[in-house]
């Protein structure tokens, strides 16, 4: 129960590791001109002095009877194998990838604990559209873990600890706590932080307080610490809003702040003072990682606690891995932070290595992004020139939606308009910034991200919703056709059936990768083949009702990879729109 190339794979790797004389890959890929060809014969030729073609021949010699599951081998080109599945393999697979509560995904054999860090906003800062991209990649990455049998932890690792409190609380102290809270609540918390800011700058007054203030907070001073709770109440108050407009997974039993690692800071200190890691560097207590250096060439520290006797940014993240791996028992750890803290993540790891808090063969894995760029291809800005306000982003994006729904589907009611245009707008934002490789910036476009056409997600949700209403129409409940197995006389359904395979092989470029974007373009290949199997194959007025419960098969058994597709980048599939 498997992508067909992986059962062939399978198949032909013990004739191809009786040619090569030891393990050997057949390094089956998809095929232009076949179902799939298997590529291995060209390196184990070179490998082995002689020809390809005789190495190919040779193969299929050793492979013995494949006619269960090839209907054609052929040897290609320079010494490619084609294959060729027969139609009856494909239909059985399909029948019962679709009878599996998996769609046929393999689940991992190496299911262990996975800690993910995202999303982590500053509290009184605007999340920024970088927080933005750490929040949808991470959630889509939690549910495909989660979907193949690892045991994810979500951390919200919110920056809401450091000498940037000192102001805030005193400004906070200067408004009167409840029009703090107020200003805070309605997300105005760039306004907020910047007013502290001014006023540190500006007063000299202010800054002493704010410097007392800090020493206050770092000592434990219960009014404080009270003070400083409302301002992490308030701002998590409003990052909620915005999880829940972006339905992501994220709630407060997650968050795991910068502050929950105060008691392990020293900890960490100490543990790297035993290990005789730690060095004094100008006045600071330092560590210094192999293989980083400056631009001068001279050795990079990390910096684990300043003169004055601050922790830093890079400590509490030290705390981040023990607590991680010690506590929590995870053995993978993922950060989905953007790309301009790799350094910052590689130190840390480094560090964590030579301390020993990190088995080797324990995973720590920077999940990098890039940036969102505006129109005019620099970071996406507010008209204003300030940071873009999600909450007013995604309100954009639900309004716009609404829209285009009025428009397409103008006796919907309104009641479902609200719920599909929700949908539909936060899909399309969450899509677009999905479906291009995380590593590359990409620019932010309206019209393009909810566009019915092209690779965008109400093109994908559109293709499931109309599939819905095929089944509608003839009044037939998808059940029904379930545990039909597929006639696949027609050309267009057997590509289609053989995408739809190839889900498992999706799900797991994604997991493997840690790229959301395989997923998607999986998911727009599967809505275009069905699109030309529509067009091509009469549904419900085919020649026979067999062949109409055949191709309802195939109608239920797209929308349902589409729907769980969709599901595992966070977005969802509505039946109608
Ligand atoms: N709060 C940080 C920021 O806004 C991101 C934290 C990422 N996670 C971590 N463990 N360092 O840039």
């Amino acid at each position: 129960m498997a992508d067909p190339l992986i059962s062939v794979a399978e198949r032909l790797a013990p004739a191809f590791s009786h040619v090569a004389g030891r393990p050997c890959d057949p390094v089956v890929r998809p095929s232009e001109r076949a179902d799939a060809q298997a590529n291995g014969a060209l390196a184990l030729a070179k490998e082995l002095g002689v020809q390809p073609r005789d190495v190919a021949q040779k193969v299929l010699d050793a492979a013995g009877d494949l006619s269960d599951i090839l209907a054609s081998t052929e040897i290609a080109g320079p010494g490619f194998i084609n294959l060729v599945f027969t139609d009856s393999f494909i239909a059985q697979q399909t029948a019962d990838a679709m009878s599996s509560a998996q769609l046929g995904v393999r689940t991992s054999t190496d299911a262990h604990k996975i800690v993910v860090d995202y999303s982590a906003p500053n509290v009184a800062k605007e999340m920024h559209v970088g927080h933005l991209r750490s929040t949808v990649i991470g959630d889509a990455l939690v549910r495909a873990l989660s979907f193949v049998g690892h045991t994810v932890v979500r951390e919200n690792h919110i920056g809401d600890w450091g000498t940037p409190f000192g102001m805030l609380i005193e400004h906070l102290i200067d408004l009167g706590e409840e029009n703090a809270a107020h200003e805070l609540g309605v997300g105005d918390l760039d306004g907020f932080y910047k007013q502290a800011r001014g006023k540190f700058e500006g007063s000299d007054e202010f800054k002493t307080r704010a410097r007392n203030r800090v020493v206050m907070l770092q000592g434990g001073d219960e009014e404080t610490l009270a003070l400083w709770r409302t301002l992490v109440k308030e701002s998590t108050r409003y990052f909620n809003k915005v999880y829940s407009q972006l339905d992501v997974l994220l709630t407060d039993d997650d968050l795991m702040g910068e502050s929950a690692y105060n008691d392990l800071l020293l900890p960490v200190v100490e543990r790297l003072h035993t290990a005789g890691l730690l060095q004094e560097s100008d006045g600071a207590e330092v560590v210094f990682p192999e293989g980083f250096t400056n631009r001068d060439n001279e050795p990079l520290p990390l910096i684990i606690r300043k003169g004055d006797g601050g922790y830093n940014y890079a400590t509490s993240d030290l705390a981040c891995v023990i607590d991680r791996v010690e506590r929590i028992g995870a053995r993978t750890l993922l950060y989905v932070v953007g790309s301009p803290q790799a350094q910052h993540l590689q130190m840390v790891e480094a560090v964590a290595r030579m301390a020993g808090w990190l088995p080797e063969n324990y995973v720590m894995n920077h999940v990098a992004f890039g940036s969102v760029l505006g129109s005019d291809r620099k970071m996406l800005k507010s008209r204003a020139g300030d940071t873009v306000k999600l909450a007013s982003l995604l309100d954009e994006a639900v309004e716009r939606a609404t829209l285009a729904i009025a428009e397409k589907n103008p006796s919907m009611s309104h009641e479902d308009r609200a719920q599909v245009a929700h949908m539909i707008g936060i899909g399309a934002v969450k899509y677009s910034d999905l479906s291009t490789d995380r590593i590359k910036d990409y620019i932010f476009d309206w019209d393009r991200m909810l566009s019915f056409e092209g690779n965008t997600a109400p093109y994908l949700q559109y293709a499931h919703a109309r599939i819905c209403s095929i089944f509608r129409r003839a009044e037939i409940h998808r059940e029904t056709v379930r545990s039909v197995v597929p006639t696949l006389a027609d050309l267009k359904e057997r590509a289609l059936a053989l995408r739809i395979l190839r889900f498992d092989s999706a799900t797991w470029e994604m997991i493997d990768t840690l790229s959301p974007h395989k997923m998607c373009t999986y998911l727009f290949d599967l809505a275009s083949d069905f699109t030309s199997f529509y067009e091509h194959c009469s549904v419900l007025k085919a020649e026979s009702e067999e062949l109409k419960m055949s191709r309802l098969a195939l109608c239920d058994a797209t929308a349902r990879v589409m729907e769980q597709g969709l599901a595992l980048l966070g977005i969802r599939a509505p039946e109608q729109m």
